[in-house]
């Protein structure tokens, strides 16, 4: 049976700790003479129905660096449900690629996308979640720090797509998860639900505040994202004015562990999420998260396209 990857929440802490030490692997065997071409003549089509840089490139580059293929339709020429049906859109596609990676807006086109497609699907963000993400960014915690279990990791901002996956991954690996930002803009009831969950398997503790100093207190990572996502553009100038105590500044960073690292999805909005001075300082993981992206994906590409 083909596996799709729309949600951490479908994986196993023991896969998802497997894919981790795949993706440590494949990275080690890039930067030391490049990957073996395991996905040779293998396609993956990337369909966007929002803008990218990172998940279309790192995407991209991945497949070519494991010997595949890839290529971008974008909204114009897709019409994801719009042009022709999710249904007709995926049973034509996997007559031609090996997989499919989509970035939409609401979340179940991509679980509609994947229940009709004959071929593995990934998800490349919704209005719900972003799990190559949120491997992305436990691959990076893994990799700086050796482990996620008993780390503590704080969100600061809006309980988005970013934030839901990042619980996820932190709450199966038995990290310590807070977040706090504004009341109205918490983290979805269901994705809490459901958190808590995989939190009582792994003995990992959840908190959800409102209070950023007390949620950087004891923190060993610090992670934030825009204020307003793609598709809210609508609400900007509210969220702008919500959001400002929120900010992942110098002294904020300053009441966390002296350690502390400095996450964000990106692209980053400077002076408002997060300032230059913590973007471009010391703590700052951006620019290597960032990277990370290509090294991660490359372990869920193996997996799903390469039977790995
Ligand atoms: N972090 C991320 O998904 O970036 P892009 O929107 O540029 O793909
Ligand atoms: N939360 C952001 C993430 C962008 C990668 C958005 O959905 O726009």
């Amino acid at each position: 049976m083909k596996r799709d990857f729309i949600a951490i929440a479908d994986y196993t802490p023991a896969e998802l700790q497997e894919m981790l030490e795949l993706a440590l692997l494949l990275k080690q065997e890039w930067k030391t003479g490049g990957n073996k071409p395991i996905l040779k003549g293998k396609a993956l089509a990337l369909i966007f129905q929002k803008p990218s840089l990172r998940t279309r490139v790192s995407f991209e580059m991945a497949m070519v660096h494991l010997g595949g293929y890839a290529f971008y339709l974008s909204p114009q020429e897709i019409g994801l449900g719009k042009r022709e049906s999710i249904a007709d859109v995926a049973r034509v596609i996997s007559g031609y690629v090996d997989g499919v990676m989509a970035r939409v807006f609401d979340h179940e086109h991509v679980v509609e996308l994947a229940r009709w497609a004959d071929v593995p699907v990934i998800n490349g963000l919704s209005d719900y979640n972003h799990p190559a993400q949120g491997f992305t960014d436990a691959f990076t915690i893994f990799e700086h720090f050796g482990r996620v279990k008993g780390l503590n990791v704080t969100f600061i901002g809006d309980g988005n797509n970013v934030a839901v996956s990042l619980l996820h991954i932190v709450a199966k690996l038995g990290g310590n998860f807070t977040w706090a930002g504004p009341e109205g803009y918490e983290i979805p009831e269901k994705a809490i639900a459901e958190a808590q969950a995989f939190a009582a398997a792994s003995g990992s503790t959840l908190r959800f505040l409102h209070d950023p100093h007390e949620a950087v207190h004891d923190a060993d990572v610090i992670y934030t994202d825009t204020w307003v996502s793609m598709g809210e553009e609508a609400e900007a100038e509210k969220r702008k004015r919500v959001f400002p105590p929120y900010q992942v500044n110098a002294a904020l960073v300053a009441e966390a562990k002296p350690e502390v690292v400095v996450m964000h999805c990106l692209p980053a909005h400077r002076g408002e999420e997060i300032t230059d001075e913590v973007a471009d300082g010391p703590h700052s993981l951006l620019f290597r998260q960032a990277h990370n992206r290509m090294h991660a994906q490359k372990a869920i590409l193996a997996r799903l396209l390469g039977g790995l």
